[in-house]
């Protein structure tokens, strides 16, 4: 049914080949839904307005059937939902209660936002794993970019940044074993219509919204489609070349060429120029004693 259409009772009985009664039951499970259905008397119905939420079929997703996706109004994490189904699988909830970030902190995730992981078996060699991360933040910014016209960059290994704050957050999580992997959970999570006022406080400085940038309000719907396809798309790309990836990961890097502190989960802290990254996603570090290292994880802040 298209907005402001109006069909009649009949028209939707015959079409759908079904009783003008359960015409009616599903006017009203829709209204229930959020759908504002009007009705007028004698002549039909007409749809004012659809719910702002990210029903499955309301999903425009090309690489993904709509039995694929699992979707939820709240839920703890996606992330720990998608240890449950098997590949290809899209998991989507309009908040988390528990959401998970890397290096073990917390995902704030409040209503308004993006928040969805993907299941999927790459065919990777195992040691390019840690490079899945950044082929993710490859995959955000250019939908961003693409739908927004937002400078979007990746601060390494995988924060999709707009005017230096985070708008997107990226944990992957990998099952199996190492000559047969199982699947990967592609975690992600976009500031997108929620108000800055409603991050803690001392978040507000380092991370902004969608909404924000733009001065509106965003369409998730769109977002979530194009972000879910450009994903797979990626992956599809990095499966058969990583090299052409990391290009465009170094194309859209905010983070080489400029002297960084990259805090490492053992709490120790190393400073230096960032030179490159290589195809498994490992940053190359020029340390302030001329020392040439290679990390794999850590937080990076510019200087
Ligand atoms: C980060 O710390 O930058 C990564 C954040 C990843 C958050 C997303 S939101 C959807 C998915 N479910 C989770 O629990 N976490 C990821």
């Amino acid at each position: 049914m298209k907005k402001n259409q109006l069909i009649s009772g009949e028209k939707l009985s015959k079409v759908l080949k079904v009783s003008r009664t359960a015409v009616w039951k599903n006017i009203k499970a829709l209204r229930e839904l959020g759908y504002n259905i009007e009705s007028i008397p004698a002549r039909g119905y007409s749809l004012q307005d659809t719910p702002d939420f990210i029903y499955p079929w309301e999903l425009e997703i090309n690489k993904l059937s709509t039995s694929q996706i699992y979707y939820f109004q709240e839920i703890d994490s996606t992330n720990k939902y998608a240890s449950y189904v098997s590949s290809p699988a899209l998991i989507l909830a309009e908040k988390q209660t528990k959401g998970q970030g890397r290096l073990d902190r917390n995902w704030i995730s409040l209503d308004g936002g993006v928040y969805f992981s993907l299941v999927k078996k790459p065919e990777i060699d195992f040691f390019l794993l840690p490079a899945l991360s950044l082929v993710v933040s490859v995959a955000i910014a250019e939908v961003i970019r693409k739908i927004y016209g937002c400078s979007a960059k990746i601060k390494w290994p995988n924060d999709v940044m707009i005017r230096e704050k985070k708008m997107c957050g990226i944990l992957v999580e990998a099952s199996g074993e190492v000559d047969e992997l199982e699947k990967v959970k592609i975690g992600v999570g976009i500031n997108t219509n929620q108000k800055k006022e409603s991050f803690p406080e001392e978040l507000r400085s380092c991370v902004t919204t969608l909404s924000h940038e733009l001065g509106r309000e965003v369409d998730r719907k769109q977002l979530v489609s194009c972000a879910v396809d450009c994903i797979i798309e990626k992956i599809e790309t990095f499966e058969t070349n990583p090299t052409e990836i990391m290009k465009q990961w170094k194309n859209y890097s905010l983070t080489l060429g400029k002297q960084i502190e990259v805090k490492r989960v053992k709490g120790e802290t190393i400073k230096g120029k960032a030179l490159d990254v290589e195809d498994n996603g490992a940053l190359i570090l020029k340390k302030e004693n001329g020392e040439i290292v290679n990390l794999t994880s850590g937080d990076v802040s510019l200087r």
